[in-house]
């Protein structure tokens, strides 16, 4: 196993949890995280990381020198982003092209003066947008589902596959993270990296610091938790839209089993995500909020569309399945209930990031 570890964006969501996971399994591995802070909410795992003996450095990996004066390692997980797929609509492009594309390059380089190997977390959302919406969906009482009719290469009743095309836009988060995919491929061929690619579904957990453009399952408990009202945003309005969400714990599972036979991973890529059985609706979403809060908010329709959207999304991880014999552990009641406990023990401080 590696024995020292630098994690990009490892004050963020999953940064944090892998950095977290990976110290409390393997006290002995020297991990360190480098993060600029952006995300509001990254500064409470400062402590955490710190704790547990974690090093962080404050650090922008747009900057080649901050990624520099990091010490040797041996793997890098890069988790830094702009996570959010509506960066760029109605302003500029700087931020998420600089952190998403020229950043991970800059992480690349690094990997490559020190021979190190690289996760990278890709995400869903490098599926053209639409391609996606053109599909035929049926309505059932409280989600769509996609129909049987679809012929479409990389869609089945199980979600989709790796081998959905490509051709087509699909927001500059998207764009972004599908051209760093590109350029690790080169690296891989070019400087002998060995690298994984996991093109994630919706991850969640507690500790992430969910807004309404990124992190909507812990920004759905906590406005119920904290009684605040939410809005079904467009399909109709009617909260029908559907992801597969994955605990950020079963993340570090698969990872750990990815690094440990990475030859057998390398230049692969993979749909990583919750599956059929770890989706859900927000009407369903709601339901269990619901149960799990005891409270009843308002939640008004808002018909329209946004940009970047799009009304389901599950992946298929027959791939990853077959290649590790991986599957997510923890159920979605599991999840929204583990994330319920954790806003309620941190309500103070959570209120005002949350809400
Ligand atoms: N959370 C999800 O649902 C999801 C799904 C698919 C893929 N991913 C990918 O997983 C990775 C981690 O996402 P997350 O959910 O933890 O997001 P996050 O926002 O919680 O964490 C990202 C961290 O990166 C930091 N950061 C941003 N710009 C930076 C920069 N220029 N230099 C250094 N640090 C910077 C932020 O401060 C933040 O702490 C991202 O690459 C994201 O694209 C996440």
């Amino acid at each position: 196993m590696h024995t020292k570890i630098l994690i990009t964006g490892g004050a963020g969501f999953v940064g944090s949890s892998l950095a977290l996971a990976w110290k409390q399994e393997f006290p002995e591995t020297h991990i360190e995280v480098l993060d600029n802070l952006k995300r509001r909410g990254s500064e409470l795992n400062l402590p955490r990381l710190q704790e547990s003996g974690i090093l962080f450095r404050h650090g922008d990996i747009r900057n080649l020198e901050d990624l520099e004066a990091v010490g040797d390692m041996e793997l890098l997980i890069e988790c830094s982003a702009e996570p959010s797929v509506l960066a760029g609509y109605g302003g500029a492009s700087a931020y998420v092209v600089n952190t998403n594309l020229m950043g991970t390059v800059n992480c690349l380089e690094l990997a490559r003066k020190h021979q190190a190997d690289v996760v990278f977390l890709s995400t869903s959302r490098v599926y053209p947008l639409k391609s996606i919406g053109q599909l035929e969906y049926e309505e059932a009482p409280t989600r769509l589902a996609l129909s049987s009719n679809n012929s479409f290469p990389g869609v089945s009743s199980q979600g989709f596959s790796e081998q959905f095309p490509l051709e087509g836009a699909r927001s500059l988060y998207g764009a972004t993270k599908l051209a760093s995919e590109l350029l690790l491929t080169e690296y891989i061929e070019m400087y002998g990296l060995r690298a994984v690619i996991n093109r994630c579904g919706v991850l969640t957990g507690p500790w992430q610091m969910g807004k309404v453009d990124q992190g909507v399952i812990v920004l759905w408990m906590a406005r119920h938790f904290f009684q605040k009202p939410l809005s079904y945003i467009g399909y109709g309005g009617t909260g029908k839209q559907v992801r597969d969400l994955l605990h950020v714990a079963d993340l570090y599972d698969l990872l750990k089993i990815q690094c440990e036979q990475l030859d057998q991973h390398n230049g692969v890529v993979y749909n990583v995500g919750g599956g059929l059985e770890g989706s859900l609706s927000l009407q369903e979403l709601t339901t269990h909020c619901e149960r799990i809060t005891g409270h009843h908010i308002s939640i008004d329709s808002q018909p329209e569309t946004r940009h970047g959207d799009i009304p389901y999304y599950v992946s298929d991880c027959q791939k990853i399945r077959e290649a590790t014999g991986w599957r997510p552990q923890r159920s979605v009641e599991m999840t929204l209930q583990e994330i319920a406990d954790w806003i309620a023990e941190q309500a103070l401080v959570l209120e005002n990031i949350l809400t």
